[in-house]
């Protein structure tokens, strides 16, 4: 397992290695401009290349962008054209340049379910970048938690009735190995942006014990400069994942 680096202004602080991002207020920051909604939209993704680059130079070992939900079929059918239209470019473009930046790109949610053209570049995508092991990123597309472990239920009893899972034997590990996340660290820090206070069926399970940080700004507002205010706001915090302050600042108390 990686360890979290120092973050170098404050020493006995580590850095977080998994920072995960529900991007929320495209709608409301075109709207505010008079702009239709999916330009708020090809901001945002504008917005992901810059936090991606970010992330990159702080040495964020792993990001995750939630980027797509299951509920988000239900919005009108220009709108998620729109964002299948943007998710294709993004894709396109950006797929040479994760390469070179030897980043491992990856897709946590039902990437069977995507239309079959972008599926398609999201698993040439994936397979090009796969060996890279040092950043991750990875889209929630077609994502929603209570669908994840629907979807790990069932393969769970499937491996039950295969014979090669003894239910007896589970455990938290092995249950989580089947959640479309169980290749990574769960999330230390989530961020929403726009002012929200939801979760919304995001990593539910995976952020048992994460920290949370909730911005003002609209995503396409949310830079670079205030990605580096959340992680420094994790920094500053005390995580103790049920124990008390004293056992956390002296280990042998
Ligand atoms: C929430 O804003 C945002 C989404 C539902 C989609 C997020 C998508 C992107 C940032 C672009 C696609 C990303 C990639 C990587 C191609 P909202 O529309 O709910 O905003 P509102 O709450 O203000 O209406």
């Amino acid at each position: 397992m990686l360890k979290r680096k120092k973050q170098p202004t404050e020493p006995s602080k580590p850095m977080p290695l998994h920072v995960a991002v529900i991007m929320d207020g495209n709608g409301r920051w075109a709207k505010a401009r008079g702009l239709p909604r999916e330009e708020g939209h090809r901001q945002g993704v504008e917005n992901v290349k810059k936090i991606v680059e970010c992330a990159q130079s702080l040495d964020l070992r792993y990001l995750t962008l939630y980027a797509f939900s299951v509920e988000n079929w239900n919005r009108p059918k220009h709108e998620v054209n729109a964002l299948m239209r943007l998710l294709e470019s993004f894709l396109k473009s950006q797929a040479t340049d994760l390469v070179e930046k030897k980043i491992r790109f990856r897709v946590i949610g039902r990437l069977q379910d995507m239309p079959k053209r972008v599926g398609k570049l999201l698993e040439k995508t994936i397979e090009e970048t796969k060996d890279f092991d040092q950043w991750t990123l990875s889209l929630a597309l077609n994502y929603g938690s209570r669908t994840e472990m629907l979807d790990a239920v069932q393969s769970y009893a499937k491996a039950v009735q295969r014979g090669s899972e003894d239910p007896d034997a589970l455990n938290w590990e092995t249950l989580q190995s089947y959640l479309y996340t169980g290749n990574m660290p769960d999330p230390d820090l989530v961020i929403r942006t726009s002012g929200e206070h939801r979760i919304s069926n995001f990593l539910l399970m995976q952020s048992a014990y994460a920290e949370y940080y909730f911005a003002r700004e609209n995503w396409p507002d949310f830079g670079p400069e205030c990605f580096r205010r959340a992680i420094d706001a994790y920094c500053a915090r005390e995580r103790r994942f049920g124990l008390t302050g004293e056992q956390i600042q002296s280990p042998s108390s």
